[in-house]
């Protein structure tokens, strides 16, 4: 293997391989790359019986060997990530939330623009996030917003649950969710979402040991997850931030805590209007209703038009006229439907804002 140890600096070693077979390498990749090389040239003159040269060498490397590699690479990507149940997303799904609804605008700037102007990003010192935290009463959107990054961003969405990570029993917990972080923080376009994050990390002092292992994992991989140069994302959800583990929530580990919800009357409008244009809908008051929905979650709204929905299919199977959503509809459908938000769950749901709030 004499030939081996007489390799040129990477920068050198890119540039032969540029000017032999007219591929582009990272300098960093191709002193590893031009070793291959070179090994590949030994064992094509020792099959042909001669010296085929390191033109032809590179030449054959990189067309059939590194060229298969990579492909074998991203169908064995492929086929872990489907396995995962990962999902390509719309990108329509971010059109449905409006500009002021809280955190569109912190997750535009904060989140999607980072990765989608990557050159302006380095200019000003910018770091990508890598690893996010939303909470927020239930129903208020947060899977929604990590559907939409993916959507915006045409990553692929993997979702994880605890009951996924339980499935080979408690005590796999943490070795599972090692598997599936080093597997993705690996790859490039992908999200990774925990949601329901709380019961896997849990606060430590009152947990078992089992729940202490895999918050310590966590503490372990995010990090690790953090240092590989990729576009991908852990998110965790949690409709219950303070039962979080502290160590989770201190600087250095998540980038972002972000609270999603507080919709305001613009926001619960879009999300109505959404909702009815996919209705069989006559004369609606939209602001009339949307005003008397003030405690109402999306996922309220959502099963409002639900309700609605119903009531006028049962009609029109029943008398088998057209029958409209109209505003009466909604007057007698919405004292069916109890909001989710109090004023005690908006007050502490304010409160946890103040105290966790980082991005
Ligand atoms: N603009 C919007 N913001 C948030 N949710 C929306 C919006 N428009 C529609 N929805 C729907 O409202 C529901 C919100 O629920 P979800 O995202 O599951 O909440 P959470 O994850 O906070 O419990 C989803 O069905 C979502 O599709
Ligand atoms: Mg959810």
């Amino acid at each position: 293997m004499e030939i081996l140890s007489d390799v040129p600096m990477p920068e050198e070693c890119a540039s032969r391989i540029l000017e032999y077979s007219g591929r582009e390498v990272a300098p960093q990749g191709g002193q590893n790359l031009w070793q291959k090389i070179l090994q590949h040239k030994w064992v094509l003159s020792e099959k042909l019986g001669r010296d085929v040269g390191t033109h032809v060498s590179c030449l054959d490397f990189m067309e059939n060997i590194e060229f298969r590699d990579h492909t074998s690479q991203e169908s064995e990507k492929i086929q872990f990530l489907k396995k995962r149940g990962a999902m390509r997303i719309d990108r329509d799904i971010w059109e449905t939330i409006s500009e002021t609804q809280p955190p569109k605008k912190i997750v535009n700037k904060r989140i999607i623009l980072p990765f989608t102007e990557p050159e302006l990003a380095l200019k000003h010192g910018v770091v990508p996030p890598r690893a996010l935290i939303f909470f927020g009463p239930p129903g208020t959107g947060k899977t929604h917003f990590v559907r939409a990054i993916a959507g915006v961003l045409q990553w692929w969405f993997v979702e994880v649950s605890p009951s996924d990570l339980m499935a080979e029993g408690q005590d796999r917990i943490g070795a599972n969710l090692k598997k599936v972080m080093e597997k993705i923080g690996e790859m490039d376009n992908v999200i990774l979402f925990i949601d329901e994050f709380e019961e896997i990390a849990g606060n430590r002092d009152d947990a078992s040991r089992i729940d202490k292992s895999i918050t310590n994992e966590l503490l372990k991989q995010i990090p690790i997850l953090k240092k590989q140069n990729k576009r991908n994302l852990l998110v965790c959800a949690t409709n219950y931030i303070g039962q979080l583990d502290a160590a989770l929530l201190r600087p250095g580990r998540f980038d972002c805590i972000i609270p999603a919800g507080g919709l305001d009357t613009e926001g619960r409008k879009t999300i109505f209007e959404h909702y009815l244009s996919n209705t069989n809908k006559g004369e609606v008051d939209v602001d009339k209703i949307v005003s008397m929905i003030s405690l109402f979650t999306p996922a309220d709204v959502e099963y409002l038009f639900q309700k609605v929905r119903q009531i006028t299919f049962e009609m029109e199977f029943e008398r088998k006229g057209n029958s409209l959503v109209t505003t009466e509809t909604f007057l007698e459908m919405i004292p069916k439907v109890s909001p989710t938000l109090t004023l005690e769950i908006i007050e502490e749901f304010e409160m946890d804002c103040v105290k966790y709030t980082r991005y």
